[in-house]
This record gives structure tokens, sequence and C-alpha cells, in this order.
């Protein structure tokens, strides 16, 4: 099977980085194509993945087809993928906020296409990645799909009805989340702690308290039970974000999220 890149930008790399790195994708199978050719050339030189030149050739020598420009440039790229489907062809998209019946506008139905949605935390070998696929994806296509986005992190399969709302709480959450690190690291700093101490202490707290909601599988609000005694200092803190709407804030970052993928579908 040869996997083909169309748009090599950040989060490809970071899946090409993640097959190579993982040692059960052999590069001479992965090929790439970028508008931009110094990019291509890059990616040859740091990973051993093989360039085209055109999307003809990389539809020619693959099988796999994922689709890595913006959502934008999808017009531009899909009449020309069109052009060259074979049936041996699978298809992979990243694109935020593009549905199935989208690909299907611009494809055929009887073309397998697989939605994936992963993070930028991809990078690190960390993303929370879902998927969702047409009727025409094999049990043998998916597990290997599956198979290629562990390389990166973890994958589960979303119903695409909620796919827009896996992309808020997957997608686009490791933000708020570095914005939520940051700013605990900054009150730090205003109370006399240096920076990149607050950060690390930040960082490290609130990964330890997401293994604590995976592995004790206890409900988050006794675990925030469990922290404030009775007249202690965290009872304060906890009390004052949410006389300050904390809950709600983050409700419509969210639903900002949600509708603006909503509305990239349209
Ligand atoms: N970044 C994330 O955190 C993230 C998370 C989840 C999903 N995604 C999805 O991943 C996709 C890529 O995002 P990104 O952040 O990686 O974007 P990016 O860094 O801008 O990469 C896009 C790449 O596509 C290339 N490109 C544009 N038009 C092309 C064309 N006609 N033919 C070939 N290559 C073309 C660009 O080349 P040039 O060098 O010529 O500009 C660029 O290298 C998007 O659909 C996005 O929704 C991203």
């Amino acid at each position: 099977m040869k996997y083909g890149f169309i748009g090599l930008g950040n989060m490809t790399t970071a899946i090409i980085k993640g097959m190579c790195n993982s040692g059960d994708f052999d590069s001479s199978y992965i090929y790439g194509y970028n508008r931009t050719k110094s990019k291509t050339t890059k990616l040859a030189t740091s990973y051993g993945i093989q360039a085209t030149t055109s999307i003809e050739e990389l539809m020619t020598k693959c099988d796999v087809i994922i689709l890595g420009v913006k959502p934008q440039m999808l017009p531009d790229v899909l009449p020309e993928v069109k052009k060259h489907l074979q049936e041996k062809h699978m298809i992979v998209s990243i694109a935020a906020g593009k549905n199935l019946n989208y690909f299907h506008g611009y494809l055929s139905e009887s073309t397998p296409i697989i939605r994936v949605m992963p993070n930028i935390n991809a990078l690190i070998g960390a993303s929370t990645s879902c998927y969702t696929a047409n009727e025409q994806v094999t049990e043998t296509q998916l597990r290997l799909i599956t198979m290629l986005f562990e390389t990166i992190g973890t994958i589960i399969e979303v119903p695409e009805h909620l796919f827009s709302i896996f992309t808020t709480i997957g997608g686009a959450s490791p933000a708020f989340t570095y914005m939520y690190i940051d700013a605990l690291a900054r009150a730090a700093v205003r109370e006399g702690m240096p920076k990149n101490m607050a950060l690390d202490i930040a960082a490290n707290a609130v990964l330890g308290s997401a293994k604590m909601i995976l592995q004790s599988k206890e409900h988050p609000w006794a675990l925030v039970d469990q922290v404030c005694s009775p007249g202690g200092t965290t009872i304060q803190g906890v009390s004052s974000l949410q006389s300050n709407h904390f809950e709600t804030t983050i409700h419509d970052a969210v639903a900002a999220v949600t509708d603006k993928d909503r509305s990239l579908s349209k």
C-alpha cells in the first residue's frame, strides 16, 4: 500500500514524521506533493519520502490519498483528484468543516472516503484524533487508517453528526488549554515566580489532573470536592471561578468553534 500526501504543511508533516518514526511504515512507500516545491524537497531529505511534482503523478503511484490542504483550497485540488481517481484509491481528508457529502459532491459516492480530525499535539505523538467513514470503506481499510493515525496519538470513531463537536473539544481545545496553562503561569509571575518555572508547574499540574480524570474514573466534581477542604484555600478559588462565569465562558467558546465548523460545510 502506498500513501500519497497532497499538501505538506504543519499537520501532514506531523503525520509523516509519526509514520516514519513509528517503524510501522516504510518511507519509500510514502509520497508527497506540495504547491511550493521546496517543502516537498525538505521532507524528502528529512524523512526519505518520495517527492512528486503533480497530483497526477502522486495518484498514479499511490493507493491512499491524504488531502492535507486548507479547507478553502479543496475546490482547487478536488477536480484534479477526481480526474485521476482510480478504483484502487481511498481518500482521507483531515480538513476541518468539510463533511462526507461535500466530498461526494466533488468525487463520487462509490469512492471510499474517510474524514479524520487530528489535533496539533500530533507534533509530539499525542494527538486525540477521530474518524468517520462512508459505506465504501472496508474494515481492512479502516484498520489501516487507524494504524496510521495511531502513530501520532490516539484515534476513535465518531458518528458524523458529532464531528463538529469533536473538532471543538478534540481539535480546538488544545488552544484553550494552552491559554489556561499560560494564564495560571502569568498569575504566578504576578506573585513573583519566574515564568519558565511557573509554566512547567502549571503544565505538569494540568497533565496530572487530566491523568487523574482518566485513571480514577471519578466525576470531576467529586475530585474538586476532594481538593476543597472546608474553610480552606482552594474553595476560595473555585468560588471565584464560578462567580466569574468560568463554565459559561467555556460553553460560549465551544459553541463559537462548533458554529464556525458547521458553517464551513455549507
Ligand atoms: N493545524 C492544525 O492544528 C490542524 C488540526 C486539524 C486539522 N487540520 C487540517 O489540516 C489541513 C492542513 O492544515 P495545516 O495547518 O497543516 O495547513 P498548512 O500548514 O497551511 O498546510 C497546507 C499545505 O497545503 C499546500 N497547498 C495549498 N494549496 C495546494 C495545492 N493546490 N496543491 C498542493 N499543495 C497545496 C500549502 O503549500 P504552500 O507551501 O504552497 O502554501 C501548504 O504546505 C487543513 O485542512 C486543516 O483543517 C489542521
